[in-house]
């Protein structure tokens, strides 16, 4: 990880002086780092001896950074990783801009590796993260959708690229189809995993904790399932409630949704939805070699389910 650390430092370089300054501050607020511990990990799991896993763990990283100086500025987040987010001291123009320099940084990097499967991969990976995004803004203040398409967005906006981390690792260490596949659908799960508890956490967090604001997510009418739990087995009052607010949008009724989801059950189903995801990821794992790293993939499942940052 300090390998891919310095990989980072070096290809965030530009001359204007603007790019280096919004890189270097989101970077700089570190993250956890997750989608490049996983592609070390599988590569490592797999065999692999080489360097390109620490250029395609910075790649995956810097298509995260980007993504995410791009979603607080759809989002209007005021934090990130415990600071005030790009967006609120740079400005949104200078967030999109930047970000779009940090993703085509990632395809200069990728072009380097030279492999063709890898490129595949990632550009499929980033431009279905893209319709992720995009899907989800077609949803936001929609009351109306339900589990499997909340399921979908979160699949393509977030699973997609931990199945890219996965894969590309095994793809690196040569590994036969039927194990890269595993490394796909292992990085999927603990995607979809992932990305349910922060859904839960955006309710049940602390803001000093998981560094971003609680709330985000009703302020922008997002119905992610606590909510679409709590409209379908609430009472009669609560569903309402819960209805009206991603109807609106904004945090006027917030009290009253933290109430819903909290005696409906939501968070717990939720949780539970995410559990059932991380064993399903660490199924997947069966067909590889018991390893140190494939030891740290489990461990890694086990994280996304009870982490609180
Ligand atoms: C945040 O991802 C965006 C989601 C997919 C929920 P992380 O929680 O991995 O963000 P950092 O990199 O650790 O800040
Ligand atoms: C994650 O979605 C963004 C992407 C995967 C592109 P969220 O909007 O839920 O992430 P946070 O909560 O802002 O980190
Ligand atoms: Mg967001
Ligand atoms: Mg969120």
């Amino acid at each position: 990880m300090q390998a891919v650390d310095r990989v980072i430092r070096d290809q965030l370089h530009s001359d204007v002086v603007l790019i280096r300054q919004v890189a270097e501050y989101i970077i700089g607020g570190g993250g956890k780092r997750l989608r490049p511990a996983l592609v070390l990990l599988s590569a490592g799991a797999l065999g692999y001896r080489g360097n390109a896993h620490h250029t395609l763990a910075a790649v995956v990283e810097f298509i995260h950074t980007a993504t995410l100086l791009h979603d607080d500025v759809v989002d209007e987040s005021s934090l990130r990783r415990g600071r005030p987010t790009a967006n609120t001291l740079f400005g949104n123009a200078a967030s999109v801009l930047v970000g779009d320099f940090v993703y085509s940084r990632a395809f200069q990097m990728m072009v380097n590796v030279g492999d063709m499967r890898v490129l595949q991969v990632l550009a499929d990976a980033t431009n279905i993260i893209a319709e992720g995004e995009v899907l989800q803004l077609m949803n936001c203040r929609n009351a109306d959708i339900d589990e499997e398409s909340y399921l979908q967005v979160i699949r393509y906006k977030t699973a997609k690229l931990f199945e890219a981390a996965g894969r590309l690792g095994a793809i690196l260490a040569g590994a036969t189809p039927e194990v890269e596949q595993a490394m796909a659908v292992y990085g999927s799960h603990l995607g979809t995993a992932f990305q349910l508890i922060d859904d839960a956490l955006d309710y049940s967090g602390e803001a000093g904790v998981i560094g971003k604001n609680i709330g985000d997510d009703l302020a922008e009418g997002k119905p992610t399932l606590p909510l679409i739990y709590a409209m379908r087995k609430g009472t009669a009052e609560e569903a309402a409630l819960v209805r009206r607010a991603v109807s609106s949008g904004g945090l006027a009724e917030l009290e009253g949704v933290l109430a819903a989801i909290s005696s409906s059950g939501a968070l717990d189903y939720t949780r539970r939805q995410a559990e059932a995801e991380a064993e399903a990821a660490r199924v997947a794992l069966s067909v590889i070699p018991a390893t140190q790293y494939r030891d740290s993939l489990i461990q890694l499942a086990s994280f996304a389910v009870t982490r609180s940052h």
